[in-house]
């Protein structure tokens, strides 16, 4: 069959594999093809088990793979073959050198506009699927420019919206689209090619378009605005444990005023995932590098507000506890940095777990999706650690619970069982509020919600 037009993405990760999925769904007239320079990853999208778990996402891969979804680790034919070329390799934290800690590692990046300049005979369209830098598509011109000159290249952002967990929801409805370009004529005419190429699902009202560097830093801002929710949130639960509020009630009332909304005001342990602090220590940095050390601070606030609701909540454990953790088992449940994902990356589980680590506890990890991503993520880490996917199994004998990902299957469990198969006295600390602390209390647990005053029979 003749294709309509040949699109590559490189990178099949978590937005790479779903989104061109999507792509290659809707509009069965092109040939979509996702490469990656880690085989394993494509042997995995190839086969019955999926490199990353996303409700839906193995139905539609299923539905057009071989039709007219590809997955390949021959970048160079798919650089040859494509007309657009979309980028959706990791921008992870800077670990070394100048900006370590803060701002992007484009190291991948790079080495994908180098690629893509060797091997390209014929124009291309690229587009920034990646989150990156604002300013980043000048320095993709400058480097795709640099000796390949008979070639042209036009360099879109599209940065990718979809939420872990929802992914396949986001991608079918989105809220939006964002499409980015120079606003000349072959900057407007690529920019109109990738309109037309999302209006095969997506209502035309709900693609924005606007110049490159609003686009870029529109993804920034987003998660910025996004996690600072969880922040503000988060930074008054600890004012409502000292007070006796309840930060749900806050929260309704608050969130009832149509002018803030309800959206995003579930407190909790803390956010995490792989990109919230790694986009907003990217924004802080570039302030600081242009000079805007006032606007840098307050960004940088909501990811300190951010650490701290994961320390006090191991803080919170050792205090209710007597003081001691050395020896006291404790379950975990939920490793994933939020419900319907296996996605570790960031996860506040990890971070309370190190740190529970360093109380001398002993940990029993339990979650329905993410025991192989926390296998790895914690193989060096010392202390006693097992890992055991059914929650009643992995309770037995502990001296408490802490829940950590908000996975609808804590809520359905028979608590009454539970209790009885752990060790007394018993305690849950509920670092998502997803229980009934109320019913829990009157099993026997000793309850240490988020926020709110704890229950407990000890006096
Ligand atoms: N995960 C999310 O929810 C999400 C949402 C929106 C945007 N983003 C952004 O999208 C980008 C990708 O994120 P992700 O979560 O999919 O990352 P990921 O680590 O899951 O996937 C990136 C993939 O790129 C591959 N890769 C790296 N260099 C390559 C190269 N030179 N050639 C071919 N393949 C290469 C890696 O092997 C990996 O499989 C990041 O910039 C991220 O900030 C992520």
């Amino acid at each position: 069959m003749e294709f309509e037009k040949n699109i590559l993405c490189i990178g099949a990760g978590y937005v790479g594999g779903p989104t061109l999925a999507m792509i290659a769904y809707k509009c069965p007239q092109y040939k979509v093809t996702v490469v990656d320079i880690n085989p394993e990853r494509i042997a995995r999208w190839n086969s019955d088990n999926l490199p990353i778990y996303e409700p839906g996402l193995d139905e539609i891969v299923k539905a057009v793979r071989g039709r007219n979804l590809f997955f390949s680790t021959d970048i160079e034919r798919g650089i040859r073959e494509a007309d657009i070329i979309f980028v959706s390799v990791n921008t992870p934290t800077k670990t070394f050198g100048a900006g370590a800690g803060m701002a992007a590692d484009l190291q991948y990046w790079e080495k994908t506009a180098r690629q893509i300049r060797q091997y390209a005979e014929s124009p291309k369209i690229i587009v920034e699927k990646s989150t990156l830098p604002v300013k980043t598509a000048h320095a993709m011109e400058r480097m795709l420019q640099a000796t390949n000159n008979h070639v042209h290249f036009e360099v879109l952002s599209n940065p990718e919206f979809l939420a872990e967990g929802t992914a396949i929801r986001d991608l079918e409805y989105p809220d939006r689209v964002l499409i980015g370009s120079r606003e000349t004529p072959s900057g407007l005419k690529a920019r109109q090619e990738l309109v037309e190429i999302y209006a095969n699902w997506v209502p035309r009202e709900r693609i924005i378009t606007s110049n490159l560097w609003s686009s870029e830093l529109s993804k920034l801002v987003a998660n910025a605005f996004l996690a600072q929710r969880i922040s503000s949130i988060n930074s008054i639960t600890s004012l409502c444990e000292k007070t006796d509020a309840d930060i749900t009630e806050v929260a309704r009332a608050v969130g009832t005023d149509s002018r803030i909304g309800d959206k995003f005001l579930n407190a909790s342990v803390g956010f995490g995932g792989s990109c919230f602090k790694k986009d907003i220590l990217n924004l802080v940095y570039i302030c600081r590098y242009y000079g805007l050390e006032e606007v840098a601070d307050y960004w940088e606030g909501v990811v300190k507000i951010n650490d701290y609701q994961k320390e006090r909540f191991v803080l919170n454990m050792l205090t209710a506890m007597f003081n001691t953790l050395a020896g006291k088992r404790i379950c975990i449940f939920g490793f994933a940095f939020k419900a319907n994902t296996g996605d570790t990356r960031e996860s506040p589980a990890m971070f309370v777990c190190k740190l529970l680590l360093e109380e001398r506890a002993e940990l029993v990890i339990s979650d329905p999706k993410a025991l192989e991503n926390a296998k790895e993520d914690l193989k060096g880490a010392q202390g006693k650690i097992s890992y055991v996917e059914d929650p009643y199994e992995a309770v037995a004998g502990c001296d408490a619970i802490a829940v950590l990902t908000e996975w609808d299957i804590y809520r359905q469990l028979d608590f009454k069982k539970i209790y009885g198969s752990m060790d007394k006295p018993c305690f849950i600390f509920d670092g998502r509020n997803i229980l009934d602390h109320r019913g829990l209390f009157e099993i026997g647990f000793n309850v240490f919600p988020i926020g709110k005053p704890p229950l407990t029979h000890l006096k």
